[in-house]
């Protein structure tokens, strides 16, 4: 835990969030700021006065018991009365009035931070709000990162080259032992709604990849047919590749013999070794099955990133409970790419898997659903009204978002069509019971392929 004091960890939270947003617009012109640059997104503009908005509501009127800054404009930044592909005809504010109102408000919220009670009801409680709203800033500045990479043109963004780690002598998986573990939390200060609280799972033991599933092993799938082989795939997930003609990840594209990737306005070959990024739930599925393997659960998951064998406990992250700092992950927008696979030795778990934090979202087998016992707060509109079968769970955090927003019981989720988002995955299998070797990996599937083929690079 850390041992800042709330008032101080809030500041930093908020000053941090804004010089991320601040950075996130200054790069591009006032055109690119009001454009639609997919209708997947939002205007930039539309998410920096949101930002704004929430903060508001949120840290001006409810802590701070401020009257309303701009009431007719609430309506305007709410993202359920508006979906993405409507706001770039709304009457938005402009980029000027966008960055004034944002900035007029946090100066109004410095002032309350001051001297607010941190304690006597939940919403202040260790500075919950003011976390919440930093973990919501930062939650946008990754939404503005993905338009960022869906934006055409040369680069607006760059960032130093990730660490490479020493990955020799790394298993392809590790074997977690069953039993119990704790799963979510009751007592990390900022954890959010759908995270609490701490409850009791019981798993079976299973077997996990060591690091998330490379490019490279992903071009073999596609280069043993895995886009044209209906038995990998769930219904749904064929119908959508056939429908949109998809052979591959979004933004890759096939060259005279070379599978490229677009990314942030740079074209470059596919990296071999860093973990696949911008595919969906569906492809991530096809892959493990065809791998003759699945997608771990959300409660596996967390169990390989949180349960210290030695304890019995679960941890904050899977190194420790020590905040993340640069050697024990890839967050925070330091880097625009995930590191190649098995880097971050510091980030390790206790069992040694690797970039469980950090690099690329992992897509789970599991719903959204709320823990027993959840009860929604401050508001219904952030988890409650998503849960159900529509979306899947995604768990650890990408190089795009801020320490703030990731932890070990940090939850994401979104529908199993998405590609844009920083996601990828990694694989899993049933641990077989003691003393029986597994007969092949299942029945005529090509078995845990964790290295493409030789030549797999620009296969079509
Ligand atoms: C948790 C990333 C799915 O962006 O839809 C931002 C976060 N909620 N504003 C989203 C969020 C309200 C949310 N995700
Ligand atoms: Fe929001």
């Amino acid at each position: 835990m850390t041992e800042t004091a709330p008032r101080e960890r809030a500041l930093t939270a908020l000053l941090a969030a804004r010089d991320r947003t601040t950075a996130l617009t200054a790069c591009v012109d006032d055109r690119e700021l009001t454009a639609q640059h997919s209708p997947l997104m939002s205007p930039l503009v539309w998410d920096l006065a949101h930002i704004g908005n929430q903060e508001e509501q949120w840290l001006l009127r409810a802590v701070g018991g401020r009257p309303a800054l701009r009431p007719e404009i609430d309506s305007v930044y709410d993202a359920f009365e508006h979906p993405r592909a409507t706001r770039p005809s709304l009457p938005l504010l402009s980029p000027a009035e966008a960055h004034r109102y944002a900035a007029d408000v946090r100066g109004r919220v410095l002032d309350i931070l001051e001297s607010a009670a941190l304690e006597g009801a939940p919403l202040v409680d260790s500075a919950f709000a003011f976390g919440m709203i930093a973990q919501h800033e930062q939650q946008h500045d990754e939404t503005m990162l993905i338009t960022h990479q869906l934006r055409a043109g040369p680069a607006a963004l760059t960032a130093p080259e990730p660490p490479r780690g020493d990955t020799r002598g790394l298993p392809a998986e590790v074997l977690v032992p069953g039993g119990p573990f704790t799963m979510g939390t009751s007592a990390e200060p900022w954890s959010l709604d759908n995270e609490r609280p701490a409850h009791e799972r019981e798993i079976a033991a299973f077997h996990l990849d060591t690091t998330p599933v490379t490019c490279g092993a992903y071009l073999a799938f596609m280069a043993d047919g895995g886009y044209e082989e209906p038995r990998w795939w769930a219904p749904e997930g064929f119908a959508q590749i056939r429908r949109h003609a998809l052979t591959a990840p979004l933004f890759w594209q096939y060259e005279d013999g070379v599978w490229l990737r677009r990314r942030f306005g740079v074209t470059e070959p596919v990296p071999l070794d860093e973990p696949v990024l911008h595919v969906s739930w569906y492809e991530a599925d096809a892959y493990a099955r065809w791998a003759g393997r699945r997608l771990p659960t959300e409660a596996e998951w967390e169990k390989a990133a949180r349960h210290d064998p030695a304890s019995g406990r679960s941890r904050r992250y899977p190194w420790g409970d020590e905040d993340p700092t640069p050697a024990h992950a890839n967050l925070g927008q330091r880097h625009l790419r995930p590191a190649p696979a098995g880097s971050y030795p510091h980030g390790a778990s206790p069992l040694g898997v690797r970039q469980l934090i950090g690099d690329v979202w992992e897509w789970t087998s599991s719903d959204f659903l709320p823990y027993p016992g959840f009860s929604a707060f401050p508001y219904r509109e952030y988890s409650e009204v998503f849960f159900g079968s529509a979306h899947k769970v995604l768990r650890g955090g990408s190089f795009g978002v801020d320490p703030v927003a990731c932890r070990g019981t940090f939850r994401n989720w979104d529908l199993p069509v998405r590609r844009q988002i920083f996601a990828g995955f990694r694989t899993a299998r049933d641990a077989e019971p003691d003393g029986v070797r597994p007969a092949g990996h299942g029945s005529g599937s090509p078995g845990h392929r964790r290295q493409p083929p030789p030549g797999a690079r620009g296969a079509a």
